[in-house]
């Protein structure tokens, strides 16, 4: 019924933009409308739908609120939508914005190849749409992916963790646990590929030691990046292998909701902080594992700052309605099973106790009252 709905109302939307367009010479190319489109169009009129997976990371909310400000700033009508996980909602969502007119999307996808048939559907109605952090997969309607180099970000949480052995654990080998991202999330892949850059050579060489014995995406991968998986998982590898003796030293985690809820684990299981607890990777600077930081429970994250990823979608919403080229810094990593997407790549960091002041408060990424 939704779809017949849908369906009705793009129909409906086709004929008006056919109408407003009568005078002008006849043209069937969806590109030719979408230039029709953002030329008749001022600043005030054109409308950007964002799309943002959840609220439930705290990283996403500050995403949505910099872009609506940037760009409810440069004049653009903004619709901002969180859709908490939840697929059919995250579609449906993007099929009203389309529905109400929208010129451009922008979206940070729960599944990212669940939506191609949605932005086929846009693309057809002469919208851009731009990838967000996270890659659209399998679809042509993908104009521009602003993200962070994630590959790097991988690479850095190994490396954290490798530094946080060493300076806090001594000479190895070490025990070490591995926990990845949403199989269904590209970014879990590139943050596990470039984290194993660093690893495998030393589980190669014995200087780290996986006892669990698993250590392909398959098998270390967290469904939705929920904390409460990653939790029981870290329970029952503790469990398994860690109740005649062994110590574990160390466990690459690649976001901070992961790390707090295996924190827990390691917590509940006896693991005590400033004394023998593992040293724990994550990602994002969440206020909450800031504090872990600060305490000495978590060992590190990544900060990649959300502001500058906001500021890079909306030079690419300005360049795609006035028909020019956005700085892009990468053709050649982001294939999506249909094209290389055009990419901008920003710099992530790694945060430790040592810099964190620094970095995520003086930048202004936190505030005290944050992580009071
Ligand atoms: C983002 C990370 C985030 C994770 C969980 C990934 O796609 O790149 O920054 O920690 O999703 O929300």
């Amino acid at each position: 019924m939704k779809k017949v709905l849908t369906i009705i109302l793009v129909g409906m939307m086709i004929m008006s933009m056919i109408g407003c367009a009568k005078d002008e010479e006849s043209t069937s190319t969806t590109e030719t409308k979408t230039e029709t489109k953002a030329e008749t169009k001022t600043e005030e009129e054109s409308y950007v739908g964002i799309s943002m997976p959840t609220q439930s990371g705290e990283r996403w909310i500050k995403d949505g609120s910099a872009m609506k400000e940037i760009l409810e700033a440069k004049g653009y009508k903004v619709d901002l939508q969180y859709a908490e996980d939840d697929i059919p909602m995250q579609k449906s969502q993007i099929e009203n914005m389309v529905t109400k007119g929208a010129d451009v999307l922008i979206i940070a996808a729960i599944d990212g190849s669940t939506l191609s048939d949605t932005l086929d559907e846009a693309a057809a109605n002469g919208v851009k749409v731009i990838s967000y952090d996270r890659l659209l997969i399998n679809t042509d309607a993908v104009s521009y992916y602003a993200t962070f180099d994630n590959r790097r970000v991988g690479q850095q949480q190994a490396e954290s963790l490798v530094e946080g052995l060493k300076k806090i654990k001594g000479e190895g080998p070490y025990n070490v646990e591995l926990f990845a991202g949403s199989p269904d999330d590209t970014n879990a892949f590139y943050f596990f590929s470039g984290a194993m850059d660093v690893l495998q050579p030393l589980i190669d060489d014995g200087t780290v030691v996986i006892q669990s014995g698993q250590v392909e995406l398959a098998d270390v991968g967290t469904l939705r990046w929920d904390g409460a998986v990653a939790q029981a998982r870290m329970d029952a590898i503790l469990a398994a292998q860690y109740t005649s003796g062994e110590v574990l030293d160390g466990v690459l985690s690649p976001y901070d909701g992961l790390s707090r809820g295996i924190l827990s684990a390691l917590t509940a299981f006896g693991y005590v902080a400033g004394d023998d607890i593992p040293v724990v990777t994550g990602q994002d600077a969440e206020a909450a594992s800031i504090k872990l930081i600060i305490t000495g429970e978590q060992y590190s994250t990544i900060l990649k700052d959300t502001r500058d990823l906001a500021a890079v979608a909306a030079g690419m919403v300005d360049a795609l309605l006035s028909g020019s080229e956005p700085e892009i810094n990468d053709t050649e990593t982001y294939d999506n099973n249909v094209k290389i997407v055009p990419s901008y790549l920003l710099e992530p960091y790694i945060v430790t106790i040592d810099n964190y002041q620094e970095l995520v408060m003086d930048s202004g990424y936190l505030t005290e009252e944050d992580i009071k």
